[in-house]
C-alpha cells in the first residue's frame, strides 16, 4: 500500500506562520523537518512502527501520497499495483454494499478495482480525484459537493481502524451518537493513524454531466439552496448536483455543472480530466499567468481566455481520446466524475502551475450575501486602480454541502458563539489563485488576498477547509466553532493518544491538542 509516514521533529510546528499545509508540492510544505520517513505495505507494519515511535518519544505524522507524485495518473490505466491487494471484503445486496480498504489506497485505485467488479463508490467520493488517498481525505474532512446526497467523504465509512498513540489497533463502527466516532471522521489525524476503512458502495452506473452558463447577478441574488437541492426524484434516476460550480469574476458569469445518475447500460463514454494539460497549453499557461504578477490586464486576459476554455466540455471519449464538445455528455461513473489525464499529457503542476488555496464555508443560506461581499472587494480593488480577478485555470470554485455531523467538519450544524443556520447545508468559497514564479513570487495585489480572508472571517460565521488555508485563517477562524465540539474531541483524542505522539498544525492552533 502506498501509505507512509513521517517521523518528524518539533522543529515543524515552530516554522512560519504563514505555511500552507498540503496542495501542491515543491515550496508548499506540507511538513518541514522530516526526520524519518517509512513506506509500510502492511498495516502490522505501520503498528509496528507506530509502537516503535511513542516509546520513543518521536512524533509521528502519516503522510498519504506526496503532493509531488499527484504527477501521472495514468490516463486509461488498468496497470496492477501493491494497493490493489489492500482492497477486500466487496459485499454487494442489491444496489448497494460495502469495501474494506487500507487507508493508503487512492481513490482512483479503489474506483477501478470496484468498476472491475461491477461496482462504484458512491457519491461522496465519487467525485474525489487524483492520488488522493482514503486515509488523508477522512483525516482532513474532504468533501466534494452536493446539497442532496451526501458530500463529507468520511460519510461513507461504516468502520474504521485506527492505530492509536500507543499502536494498538482500535476498531470502530459507525455510530453517530458516538463522540468516538464524531471525532474519528474528522480527526486532523489526531487519534492516530488509520489504518483500514470499511465504506458504503454501490452497483456500478452511469453518469451525465451538463453545464449551464448563469449571469452573476442571477446566483448573487439567488436562493441557492431552491436552485441546487430540489434534484430528487423517487427512484434510482434521481439527479443530483455535484462538483464546483465556478464563478468567473471577469466576465461576471458562472458555470453551473450538474452530474445525474444512469443506468449502467446507457450509451456514452466520456472521460473527464480537470488538470490535464499539453506541453504547449502548460507553458502558455504559464507564461500568459506569470504576465499578470505586475499587471491587472493581464490577469483579465487570462481569466477571460480560461473561461471560453471551460465554457466547453472537459471531456474527451475514450475510443479515439476525441474531445466532446457539446453538453450534456455521458459515462461511466469512474470516467466521468474522477477521470485523469489525456494520453501524452501531465497535469498542470507540472508545468510549475501553482496555486495558492483558500476555501472558507458559510451556511447556504449565506452564500449569495458572501459572494456580494467578495464582489464588493472585487470593485473596490478595481476603483482602486489595482483590479483583481481569477487567476487560475479554473474560475472560483462554488461547492455545496449536505449537513453531516462529525465535531470538526465543515457542515456540522454544530454552532460556536457565531451562530447560523447550518441545517439546510453549507456554501464553500473556493479560491485557488496562481502563483507566480517570477520575483518573490508575490500575487498581483497581494494585499487584496489578505483582506479578502479577513473580512470574510469577521463578517461570516465561516469555517475553514482543513487543507486549503493558512495558519493565519485558522487562527482568526476559531471564533466560529463549537467549543463544546473542541472540548468533546479534546478528550477523544487525550485517549487515544495521551502521550501526544500525533501532530498535526491545525489542531494544535485550534486548541484540540
Ligand atoms: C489535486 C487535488 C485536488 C483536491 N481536491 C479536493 C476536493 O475536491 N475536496 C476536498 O475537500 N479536498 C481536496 N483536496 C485536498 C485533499 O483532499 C486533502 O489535502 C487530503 O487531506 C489529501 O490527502 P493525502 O492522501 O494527499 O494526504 P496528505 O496530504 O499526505 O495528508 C493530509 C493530512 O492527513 C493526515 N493523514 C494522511 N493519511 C492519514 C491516515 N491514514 N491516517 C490519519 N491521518 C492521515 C496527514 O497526517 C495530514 O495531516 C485536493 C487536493 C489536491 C492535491
Ligand atoms: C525500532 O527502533 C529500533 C531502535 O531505534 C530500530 O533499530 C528499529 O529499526 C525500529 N523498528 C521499526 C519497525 O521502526
Ligand atoms: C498515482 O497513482 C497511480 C496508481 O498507483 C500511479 O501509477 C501513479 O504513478 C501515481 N502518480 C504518481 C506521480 O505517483
Ligand atoms: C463510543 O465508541 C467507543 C469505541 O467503539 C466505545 O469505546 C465507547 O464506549 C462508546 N461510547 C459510548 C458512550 O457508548
Ligand atoms: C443541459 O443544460 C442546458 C442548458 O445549458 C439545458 O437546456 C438542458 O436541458 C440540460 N440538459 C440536461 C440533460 O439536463
Ligand atoms: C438497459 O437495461 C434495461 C433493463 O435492465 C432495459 O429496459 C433498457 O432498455 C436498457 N437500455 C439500453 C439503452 O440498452
Ligand atoms: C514584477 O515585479 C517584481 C518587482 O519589481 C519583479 O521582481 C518581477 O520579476 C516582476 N514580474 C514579472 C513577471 O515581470
Ligand atoms: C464565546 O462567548 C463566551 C461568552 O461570551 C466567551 O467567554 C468566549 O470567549 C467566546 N469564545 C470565543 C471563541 O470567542
Amino acid at each position: 500500500m502506498l501509505l507512509s509516514f513521517a517521523l518528524i521533529s518539533l522543529a515543524s510546528l515552530a516554522s512560519a506562520s504563514e505555511v500552507y499545509n498540503t496542495f501542491d508540492g515543491d515550496g508548499f510544505p506540507a511538513c518541514n523537518a522530516v526526520a524519518k520517513v517509512y513506506r509500510p505495505s502492511t498495516v502490522d507494519e505501520m503498528v509496528a512502527i507506530v509502537k516503535n515511535a511513542s516509546a520513543q518519544g518521536i512524533p509521528v505524522r502519516a503522510s498519504g501520497v506526496s503532493p509531488l507524485q499527484y504527477a501521472s495518473v495514468a490516463r486509461y490505466h488498468h496497470n496492477q499495483n501493491d494497493a490493489v491487494n489492500a482492497i477486500s471484503d466487496l459485499e454487494m445486496n442489491g444496489g448497494v454494499g460495502s469495501v474494506v480498504v487500507e487507508a493508503g489506497v487512492t481513490f482512483p485505485q479503489v474506483a477501478q478495482w470496484l468498476q472491475d467488479r461491477g461496482a462504484a463508490l458512491g457519491f461522496t467520493l465519487g467525485a474525489v480525484n487524483w492520488n488522493i488517498t482514503l486515509g488523508g481525505a477522512i483525516a482532513m474532512g474532504a468533501h466534494r459537493s452536493s446539497l442532496r446526497e451526501d458530500s463529507q467523504v468520511s460519510a461513507a465509512a461504516l468502520a474504521m481502524d485506527i492505530i492509536n498513540g500507543k499502536g494498538d489497533l482500535i476498531h470502530l463502527e459507525k455510530n453517530a451518537n458516538n463522540d468516538t466516532w464524531l471525532a474519528a471522521t474528522t480527526s486532523l489525524g489526531l487519534l492516530g493513524v488509520i489504518a483500514r476503512v470499511k465504506i458504503a458502495v454501490m452497483a456500478d452506473y452511469k453518469v451525465w454531466a451538463n453545464q449551464t452558463t448563469i449571469d452573476e447577478e442571477y446566483i448573487l441574488n439567488g436562493d441557492l439552496f431552491e436552485m441546487i437541492s430540489p434534484y430528487v426524484t423517487a427512484n434510482f434516476w434521481r439527479i443530483f448536483l455535484q462538483d464546483s460550480t465556478q464563478w468567473w469574476p471577469s466576465v461576471k458569469k458562472f458555470h453551473m455543472r450538474t452530474y445525474g445518475v444512469l443506468p449502467v447500460n446507457a450509451s456514452g463514454n466520456a472521460f473527464q480530466s480537470t488538470f490535464s494539460v499539453t506541453s504547449l497549453e502548460g507553458n502558455l499557461a504559464l507564461s500568459l499567468l506569470n504576465a499578470g504578477q505586475n499587471s491587472s490586464t493581464a490577469n483579465f486576459f487570462s481569466a477571460d481566455t480560461f473561461y471560453a476554455l471551460w465554457s466547453a466540455p472537459n471531456f474527451h471519449e475514450t475510443t479515439f481520446n476525441l474531445p466532446l464538445l457539446s453538453w450534456p455528455v455521458v459515462g461511466h461513473a469512474f470516467d466521468v466524475l474522477i477521470g485523469g489525464l489525456y494520453p501524452g499529457e501531465l497535469p498542470e503542476w507540472d508545468y510549475n502551475l501553482h496555486g495558492h488555496t483558500l476555501e472558507l464555508a458559510v451556511p447556504v443560506g449565506q452564500g449569495p450575501a458572501l459572494l456580494r461581499r467578495v464582489r464588493e472587494l472585487l470593485d473596490q480593488s478595481a476603483a482602486d486602480g489595482t483590479a483583481v480577478t481569477s487567476t487560475y485555470r479554473s474560475g472560483i470554485n462554488i461547492k455545496f454541502g449536505k449537513p453531516f455531523d462529525s465535531f470538526l467538519g465543515q457542515t456540522t450544524e454544530r454552532v460556536g458563539n457565531i451562530t447560523g443556520d447550518w441545517s439546510k447545508g453549507a456554501m464553500m468559497f473556493d479560491f485557488p489563485s496562481f502563483v507566480p514564479t517570477t520575483g518573490d513570487r508575490h500575487r498581483y495585489n497581494e494585499a487584496w488576498y489578505t483582506t479578502l480572508a479577513t473580512t470574510l472571517i469577521n463578517e461570516f460565521p465561516i469555517r475553514p477547509h482543513w487543507t486549503k488555508n493558512t495558519r493565519t485563517i485558522f487562527g482568526q477562524s476559531v471564533k466560529n466553532l463549537d467549543a463544546d465540539s473542541l472540548q468533546r474531541f479534546a478528550a477523544v483524542r487525550a485517549q487515544f493518544d495521551p502521550d501526544k505522539t500525533f501532530r498535526s498544525v491545525v489542531g494544535e492552533i485550534i486548541g484540540v491538542v
